[in-house]
């Protein structure tokens, strides 16, 4: 018998081999693991170096009325520009893809944008502006580098129906030679364009932090409620909503306003005196067609602004999606604060960072509840007597709403979290 065919010996073989490719196996996701690590920390401390700057920066943008904020026209055809922020989340930044050095792509600006559909993973040019060399000369600075990636956001929910749709321009971030960070920044489909042509392209403000993530209570959680449209009037309805969130916790709203009555108007003029309320003109253009061309009045980027201007600037901890006649009602606790206490305890902090609640309808055609109105004038609550509901109970995402913890997401859609910030499969086992 020759020697290589005896069995034993085929067995010990392959036994070796076994284990040798193993060694490989492991040693290779060990280096793996340390890369990504030594990444991250490489990132963090670049956000770190640059944190009196990034400070500074948030503490220039204007807010609040201030703001002007609206939708600019950037140079690609029918595209619309409305916000954007400064991301510095590693992890969102290593995922991204965005090549870092000391200068330049340790962090991301995200713009908010409407875009035709068919321009979803192109190559666009970001253009970013930064405040003039000194106060006596006045030419602003610009740059340019290629984009990272355009996204359709909530892709699924636009079930490639629409012509349009919202979408995220990721864009690296640059700084100028002596370390300045971008105050604008806009996109194009051609590169090389000259300060001259760029004057007369918009550009949106980039949105730095204004806070830090903290356990703040004040900062507890903000709602977003995307969408104020055809001459909206409920203004009962309206205080209602904001005083059982008021009281649910939540310290912040921001309502997208297209379109509201007078009344409504005066009700969240108030709330925003009160500091209580941003009020975000969302006045599209008109060949964005509801519905027709565009879901929901570009809901997808509502939501998805109001994400970043929560958390990346304002540093609410949670975020609450929800339209004006729905409501998120605690069964057990009093309040969101008793809630998340049990759903996102201490001990296992922000393993799970997404709360989703099945929805139920109670229908507005169903007699009142027969409570007592006193005095009889005022207007009733639905809360008060709408009580009767349908028996059916819907899946979860099927009309569901959510919580969310906003730090750890990357994109919303109307029912469900479609991306939270994600780590290789290799980083998430034995952490
Ligand atoms: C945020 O945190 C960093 C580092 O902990 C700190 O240097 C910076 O001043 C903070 N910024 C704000 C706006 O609180
Ligand atoms: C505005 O609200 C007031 C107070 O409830 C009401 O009397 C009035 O009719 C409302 N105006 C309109 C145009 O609905």
């Amino acid at each position: 018998m020759r020697h290589s065919t005896n069995p034993r010996f085929i067995k010990r073989y392959l036994f070796n081999t076994l284990i040798f490719l193993s060694f490989v196996v492991i040693m290779f996701l060990l280096v793996k693991r340390w890369k990504y690590h030594s990444e991250l920390e490489f990132l963090q401390k670049l956000v770190d170096e640059n944190s009196k700057m990034i400070d500074e920066m948030g503490s220039l943008t204007p807010i609040g009325r201030k703001s002007k904020d609206a939708w600019r026209i950037p140079d690609v055809p029918e595209a619309r520009i409305f916000s954007a922020y400064f991301d510095p989340r590693p992890e969102v930044v290593l995922n991204e893809g965005s090549e870092a050095t000391r200068d330049n792509g340790w962090a991301l600006i995200r713009i908010i944008a409407i875009i035709d559909v068919s321009y979803e993973g192109s190559e666009q040019t970001c253009y970013y502006k930064f405040p003039a060399k000194t106060p006596i000369d006045e030419t602003d600075i610009f740059m340019e580098a290629r984009s990272i990636a355009v996204k359709i956001i909530a892709k699924q929910e636009n079930h490639g129906e629409m012509k349009y749709s919202a979408s995220f321009v990721l864009c690296r971030l640059m700084t100028t030679e002596n370390g300045k960070l971008p105050i604008q920044v806009t996109f194009s489909s051609t590169a090389g364009k000259t300060p001259e042509e760029l004057k007369k392209i918009d550009f949106v403000n980039v949105q730095y932090r204004r806070r830090n993530m903290s356990s703040d209570q004040s900062r507890f959680m903000g709602a977003c409620i995307p969408s104020l449209h055809h001459n909206y009037d409920k203004y009962t309805s309206l205080v209602e909503f904001i005083e059982f969130y008021r009281m649910m916790g939540v310290n912040h709203f921001t309502f997208y306003k297209t379109s509201a009555s007078e009344n409504v108007s005066r009700i969240l003029d108030y709330y925003e005196k009160l500091g209580l309320v941003t009020i975000i003109q969302w006045k599209l253009p008109p060949f964005y067609i509801f519905e027709q061309n565009l879901r929901y009045n570009g809901i997808f980027a509502a939501l998805n602004d109001c994400l970043y201007r929560s958390t990346l600037v304002e540093g609410y901890e949670y975020i609450v999606n929800v339209d004006l006649d729905e409501f998120i009602v605690p069964r057990k606790h009093n309040n969101f604060h008793q809630l998340m206490t049990q759903l996102n305890p201490v001990s296992s902090h922000n393993e799970n960072v997404v709360f989703v609640f099945r929805n139920m309808f109670f229908y507005l055609t169903h007699l009142d509840s027969p409570v007592p109105q006193i005095p009889q004038d005022l207007p009733k609550l639905l809360l008060h007597t709408k009580t009767t509901r349908l028996k059916k109970i819907h899946q979860a995402y099927e009309r569901s709403k959510y919580i969310c913890v906003g730090y750890e997401v990357v994109e919303l859609g109307n029912h469900q979290v479609w991306f939270t910030k994600t780590v290789p499969w290799f980083i998430q086992y034995g952490k």
